[in-house]
Order: C-alpha cells, then structure tokens, then sequence
C-alpha cells in the first residue's frame, strides 16, 4: 500500500482534511495511526478502502496504490474480500438478525463452500469470544459484544489488508488486549493491517506507528521508539505509556521495561520512608456517609426467558456526594444496571427506590430531574435536528418558562463547550463533541445523580481530560456520580468507589484501592490494573496518578 502526497477535502469543508500524506505500508506489516480528534484518520481509513471516492463527494488528490494496484477509477467493489473494514461507527455495519448471519453474509457473496463457512465463522466468533452467541439478535448485544461482531465479520473474510478504525473503544481491558493479539497473529501470517488506535498497547504491537496532526504525517516511526517517546503521544492527544513518562519524569536516561523494573529503581529513591507514611500514600476518599439517595435491592432481570440473568441479585445503596464506578467485563449487566437505576428499564425481581419510595411509582419528568443516564452511544439518545433543540427538549418538558429553558441550555452547551455549535445538526458533530452533547442535555435537566456509561470512548486524551474535568466540577458542586467505564486510568485517578459486576452478579462493592489490590478480582472481571497503581503497590505507597509518584519521588529525594 503507497500513498504520496494524498489530499483530500470534503464536499462543503472549508479546510482540506488530508494535506499531503506519504505513507508506505509493506505486505505483513501492522501499522498504527494516531492523532487528535479531527487529524484526519478517518478520512485516511475511508482512502485506504475506496469509500473515499467511491462514496464520499470531495476533492481528491495524490497516487494511490492499493493491493500493488494504482487506483484510478476503482471502488470499494473492486477491493471487495481483499480490503476489510472495521469502522469507527461499528453500529452502524451491523444489520443481520443473527450474529451467525451477519459474518456469514459476506462469505456469501463470495461463494464460499457452507463446510468452509461454517468453519470461518466460528473461528471468528471463537476470536473474538462470541462463541455461544450464534442465533442472537445483533441489536440486542452490549455495546462491547457489537464491537466484538464487527471485528469478527471481517476476520471471517480473511482479506490481505485489514484497515480497523478504533476497533477496541468498547472493550473490556483484557477484550482490548485479546483483539489486539489476534490481530497480531494475522500480521505474523502475512497479512498487513493499518489500524487507528487511541491506546499504547496497540502500539505494543505493531511495526511502526504514524502520528498524525491536521491532516499532515507529523511522524512515522519504528514502533518501539515511540513507544519511548511520551512527547509524540503528547501531541497527537494519545495518553503515553505510564512508565515512560514515570522515566521522563524521573530524568532516567534508560528506558525501563517492566513495572518491576521500574519498582526497583523507585524504591532506591523512596528509602528511607517512615513506615505510616508509606500507608498513608494520597486519601483516596471512602464511601461518604451521606443521606441515602437511591436503593437497588435484589435486583434480577433476564431478558429471556431460557438466556441467564443478565442481572442476579444485585444490591446497592447510593448516597448523596458519590463518585462511583461501575466496572465489569463485556455484557456483565452494567448497562442493563444502570437503566435499572433510572427506571427505564423493570427489573424481573427486586426493586429501586428513589428516597425511600419505589422508582416505577415516580412520574416521568421528577424520575429525569432524579437520576439522568447518558446512554453509552449518544447516537441512541440524540434525535434532535439542532444542538439547541436537543438540549432544550427536556427542560421544555419539565414546563419551564421559554426563558428558563434558554439558561438552562446556554449553561449546559456552555459547560461542554458547544455553545458556539448550537445551530449545527448534531450529526455534522464528532463522535466526542456527540457524546458531550448528549451529556448537555442530561445537564440542562439538573439531576441529582448522573450516570454517564461509558462517557469517554472515542475520544482523544485531551477530550477524554476535558469531559472529567467537566464531570468533576459537576461533582464539587454537589452532583452525585456514576460512571461506567472500562479506562484503568479514569478509576484509578477519579473513582472513590468501585462496584464491580461479573456475569450479572456484584462481585464487590468498596473503595476503588482496596480492589485493585485485588488479583482474583481483577482477572475475573478481566480489567488491568494501571501500570503505575501497581507500581506504588509494589513500593508500598498508594498512588492514583503518575504526577503523583513524581512528586512523592521528588519530595523524598528533597527530605535527605
Ligand atoms: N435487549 C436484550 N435482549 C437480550 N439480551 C440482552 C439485551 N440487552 C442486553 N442483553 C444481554 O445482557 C447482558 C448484559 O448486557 P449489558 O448491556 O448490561 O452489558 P454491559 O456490562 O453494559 O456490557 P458492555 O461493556 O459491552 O457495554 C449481555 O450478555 C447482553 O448480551
Ligand atoms: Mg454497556
């Protein structure tokens, strides 16, 4: 695949959204791209697949090879079984109404003997850990299980170069880990892969890595010296690997490898620390003792009759002030959970109570002002044709004047920065401008608990920041918070208290040290520790953040 000085520009965009790329990816090799939000690798992705032009109006420019071809006319027909793709919106590729169908379909099309098929499509599924979920209905899957389907119908297709744009952003840590090895073991058949990735870990993997900035290859480098460079990812808005910037930090001039290693070197400068105030580390806040606001008691539900319990016997008590998180593997419940929690969906058995009485029993427009839930794609919740009309939708409801309404909506637009958007069609927005939209207008209804799942994925390190730090405000001016993620980092540095769930059960429900300390715990609800937490473990000292450490470090080294 060649591409030498390729620039594009939409149809109606001011600014071209690809200026000149250069990039040479050779058979068998795994590229990763990175960039900020809007650097343009989505475009690169619909070049790399012929939807640009195929699909796409805009201006074109630049030699394209393709599978050894220069393209001039070709389409996305002509590459069809040769090129897959996994696209950033995964949701919207699916269509089948059976998971074994939709990564059947294409082999379909492409005459594919049914022993043969029936062979593909469950070493597929098996890759992906979908086995079991053959006959299910697609749109009924957790958002984690949809990505997972994408992935695996287009590996079923075995084409020669895979192109996957963010195609982990749903997935468990362990989930994350597992796709990206599969698509490691492809690369070591031979195959070539371009995938566009936010997380380090793909790095890890891959040959190179091409950093890009406004549509321009800022850099493109061996794998390995980025992955030592905390600078680069610094500015493509990728979050740096934990211990390179521990290194960087710390003013080390050898790279360090492992967290032991790293633990070594740190506990040499630690020395010598009074034993209290190595437990101490930083107060990590617990579970406060304020009023109580909403009960789930012994929740179960199953969404069918035969299907095991999506939730079994969950109980859980929130009070006023939290800032939790709900963690647990792909299809653990915690969607199903949270939709419990706001009364949009009933419980099989078990009940929710708002201040004592029985949520179901609540109207409509006090349950909205109690507990508001940001669904985990901002795409099943927004339907409005402006950004002010979506946001002002629910407090028209609640009956405010016309004027309150207007307050309510320039603060909510005004706290996630999209006032100046507020005549746009949402859908001309970004998938992180999309998600924060769909956090306005749960903010314009000013509710006492907040349950965002999954509000960062998809978005770029600086956006992923923007929004906590926005939540954060949110939860000093008294709002309570629950916060479904799958982001090491996030809990680690913003969560007091976890809960965790595992196949629809509470597995523990306590402050968030406590269960990263846990082993057991962890593998099963297949999360990752974060680097440094670990690290500190390992040093006896409990930190939530690199800078942290640094500054521990730094003051010690100063105290002798
Ligand atoms: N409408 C539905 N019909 C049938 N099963 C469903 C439906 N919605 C969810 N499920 C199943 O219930 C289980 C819990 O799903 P849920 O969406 O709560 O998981 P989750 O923890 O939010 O997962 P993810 O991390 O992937 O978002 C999953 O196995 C899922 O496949
Ligand atoms: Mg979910």
């Amino acid at each position: 695949m060649y591409l030498r000085g390729v620039s594009f520009t939409y149809a109606g965009g001011a600014l071209p959204a690809l200026r000149g790329v250069d990039l040479v990816v050779r058979r068998g090799e795994m590229v990763v791209v990175m960039g900020a939000s809007r650097a343009g690798k989505s475009t690169l992705v619909k070049v790399l697949n012929r939807t640009i032009p195929s699909f796409q109006p805009g201006s074109l420019q630049g030699e394209i090879w393709l599978l050894g071809q220069r393209c001039e006319q070709e389409t996305v027909a002509d590459f069809a079984g040769r090129i897959g793709l996994v696209a950033q919106d995964f949701e919207a590729q699916l269509f089948s109404t059976s998971v074994e169908c939709e990564v059947a379909f294409a082999l379909e099309q492409f005459g594919v003997s049914p022993p043969e098929m029936r062979q593909r499509v469950h070493a597929a599924l098996r890759s992906v850990g979908l086995e079991g979920f053959e006959e299910r209905d697609p749109a009924t899957l957790s958002g984690g299980e949809k990505q997972r389907l994408a992935i695996a119908a287009m590996l079923a297709l075995e084409p020669e170069l895979l192109v996957l744009d963010e195609p982990t952003t749903d997935l468990d840590p362990l989930g994350k880990e597992e796709v990206l090895a599969v698509l490691a073991g492809l690369r070591r058949e031979g195959r070539t892969l371009v995938v566009v990735e936010h997380e380090t870990i793909a790095a890890e993997m891959a040959d190179r890595v091409v950093f890009l900035a406004e549509g321009r290859v800022l850099a493109d480098m061996p794998a390995q010296a980025a992955l030592r460079s905390p600078e680069w990812f610094r500015c493509c808005a990728v979050r740096p690997p934990d211990l390179a910037v521990l290194a960087h930090g710390l003013g080390w001039a050898e790279p360090v490898r492992s967290v032991e290693q790293a633990a070594a070197r740190v506990r040499e400068r630690l020395m010598p620390v009074q034993k209290d105030d190595r437990a101490a580390g930083q107060q990590q806040g617990e579970a406060s003792g304020h009023d109580v606001l909403l009960v789930a008691e012994k929740l179960s539900l199953r969404y069918e009759a035969h299907a095991p319990p999506a939730l079994a016997n969950v109980s859980l008590t929130i009070r006023t002030g939290e800032f939790l998180a709900l963690l647990g593997h792909n299809g653990s419940g915690k969607t199903t959970l949270a939709k419990c929690l706001n009364g949009l969906l009933r419980p099989s058995d078990g009940e929710v109570r708002w201040k004592g009485v029985p949520i179901l029993s609540i109207p409509l427009a006090e349950r909205a002002v109690a507990v508001g839930y940001v669904f985990q794609n901002p795409d099943h919740q927004i339907f409005a044709d402006r950004v002010w009309d979506e946001v002002a939708f629910g407090p028209r409801n609640l009956g405010l004047s016309e004027q309150a309404v207007a307050e309510r909506v320039r603060q909510a637009l005004g706290a996630v920065g999209l006032l100046e958007r507020c005549d746009d069609d949402p859908f001309w927005l970004t998938k992180g401008e999309r998600q924060r939209l769909a956090v306005a207008s749960l903010l314009a209804l000013e509710p006492q608990v907040l349950i965002l799942d999954e509000p960062t994925t998809g978005l770029d390190y600086n956006e992923q920041r923007q929004t906590m730090e926005l939540i954060c405000r949110l939860h000093r001016q008294g709002m309570t918070v629950i916060m479904i993620t799958h982001t090491a980092w996030l809990v680690a540095e913003y969560a007091e208290r976890v809960v965790l769930l595992h196949r629809g059960e509470l597995l523990f429900d306590g402050p968030t040290h406590e269960l990263f300390a846990r082993d057991d715990l962890m593998n099963a609800a297949r999360f990752r520790v974060p680097d440094i937490v670990r690290l500190g473990q390992r040093c006896g000292v409990r930190v939530r953040s690199v800078e942290e450490l640094v500054r521990m470090v730094g003051r010690r080294s100063e105290d002798r």
